[in-house]
């Protein structure tokens, strides 16, 4: 006896897919949890219609890197609220760092993550460590962690500065065809660095981290891809230098993709001393903000102005494939302290979606490429060969969102546990009002 099938008719949105090329208005029916069909003016009988006259229908966005904080610092974010988080911003896929404690090392702890993922209302995919420990000296044991459902590697946090680990580490991932996802970031340049090495640490007294750190090691990274002609990921590029060094790679064949963050899409160095962005401020917001801010402290950090064009320009381009947050949440007496004290981290599950509507409004891209950052290119990373676009087969993971919905950035209104955002205050322009996956509607506004 086959059970009934449940079945979702979304009328008269303007669906905006990469995956299908398609900007117009049509009907998406969805049945059992996967896209049935996409046309203008579809006569079917339906369990619920819902009418999205006016409102845009886009691919669940996809975060290639998030950390949960489950297991081990539960206190910062769990997977359930971390996965809330995630629909209330239109996720509907995360993929989650291994720098939990115990570290994603081994299958014990990718199954456990997978177990509370179970009743959490986005799809949680965990990233496993590449090395034992992210101690960088020993590989984990990558067909274990495949078999458990790890979908990529990553030590994200550290780099791994053993050029032979990551070489063999390259190698297995790659046979096991699953993405190695590269923080790069050279140790002893960085050192105890704590911003951008340039106009602001030099005027405040804080110690800098040159973009060199993160060049020098881009380049190894590439460089060891090109050797063994395999694919690797970039995380969080954050500079000039990194952007030239990914384009000239790529425009070599070597098979690199990287991500970008909003708040490096968004925000310099000056947002240490906040002043910069008055402008962009709600006036709600009090002067009394106005001074040093730790949530503008991340790994790596806030660069020059002129770094964020040329990122702005990489993301357009195709040369940046993919918009991740580097949601890293941290509980708010962490960051109220001294600012080299401060953890690196902001959260941006939750803010992600209207700061990349705002980079088309602001022209740097356009709808369906913003689309492609977020959901079609991440998806083709990980490998998700069911998610990313809303062809008729794919799984029903999308988001309605309202473009014209004006709303001031109020971190006390997160669903995330952690309130660490450089954007309080922040007035921006449109929201998530529906989040379903799998055609179920786990989030409504
Ligand atoms: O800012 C960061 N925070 N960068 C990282 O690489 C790690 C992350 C964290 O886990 O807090
Ligand atoms: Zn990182
Ligand atoms: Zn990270």
């Amino acid at each position: 006896m086959s059970e009934k099938k449940s079945s979702l008719l979304l009328k008269n949105g303007r669906l905006i897919d990469a995956g299908q090329n398609l900007d117009g208005k049509f009907d998406i029916f969805l049945v059992d949890g996967k896209v049935k069909e996409v046309a203008s003016d579809l006569d079917v009988v339906a369990d619920q219609v819902i009418d999205l006259d006016g409102l845009w229908v886009l691919p669940g966005a996809i975060d290639l890197h998030v950390h949960l904080r489950e297991p081990g610092y539960e206190y910062k974010e769990t997977i359930l609220s971390g996965a809330e988080a995630a629909v209330a911003g239109g996720f509907t896929s995360i993929a989650c760092m291994a720098n939990t404690y115990p570290i994603n090392d081994n299958a014990a702890v990718t199954r456990f993550i997978l177990e509370q993922a179970r009743s959490a209302p986005a799809k949680v995919l965990p990233i496993a460590a590449i090395s034992k420990g992210m101690q960088g000296e020993v590989l984990v044991e990558m067909g274990d962690l495949v078999e458990a459902g790890a979908v990529a590697f990553s030590d994200d946090g550290k780099t791994v500065p053993n050029s032979k680990l990551l070489r063999h580490a390259l190698e297995y991932a790659s046979l096991f065809d699953k993405p190695l996802l590269c923080h790069c970031q050279d140790d002893a340049l960085f050192a105890d660095g704590v911003i951008h090495e340039g106009m602001i640490s030099a005027g405040h007294g804080l110690a800098g981290i040159p973009s060199l750190a993160e060049e020098i090691d881009i380049a190894r990274t590439i460089m060891l891809a090109e050797y063994l002609k395999v694919s690797v990921h970039i995380c969080h590029l954050s500079s000039r230098g990194g952007v030239e060094l990914v384009r000239a790679a790529k425009a070599r064949g070597v098979r690199v993709t990287a991500e970008a963050t909003p708040h490096h899409l968004f925000l310099d160095e000056r947002a240490v001393v906040d002043l910069a962005y008055r402008e962009a401020l709600d006036e709600t917001v009090k002067p009394s903000m106005l001074c040093y801010n730790t949530n503008s402290k991340m790994s790596p950090p806030l660069r020059a102005a002129e770094d964020v064009a040329a990122l702005r320009q990489a993301l357009a381009e195709g040369t940046i494939d993919v918009v991740a947050t580097d949601h890293a949440p941290h509980e708010a007496t962490e960051k109220a302290v001294e600012y080299s004290l401060a953890p690196f981290g902001v959260i941006g599950l939750e803010t992600a979606l209207a700061l990349a509507l705002r980079l088309v409004q602001e022209g740097d891209l356009t709808l369906l490429q913003m689309v492609a950052r977020m959901s079609l290119a991440p998806a083709a990373i990980l490998g998700l060969d069911d998610r990313g676009t809303l062809a008729p087969g794919m799984a029903a993971d999308l988001m309605i969102v309202d473009p014209e919905r004006e709303w001031v950035v109020d971190p006390a209104k997160f669903q995330s546990k952690a309130r660490n955002t450089p954007f309080t205050g922040w007035r921006l322009k449109g929201r998530v009002i529906k989040t379903i996956v799998d055609g179920r509607v786990v989030f409504s506004s």
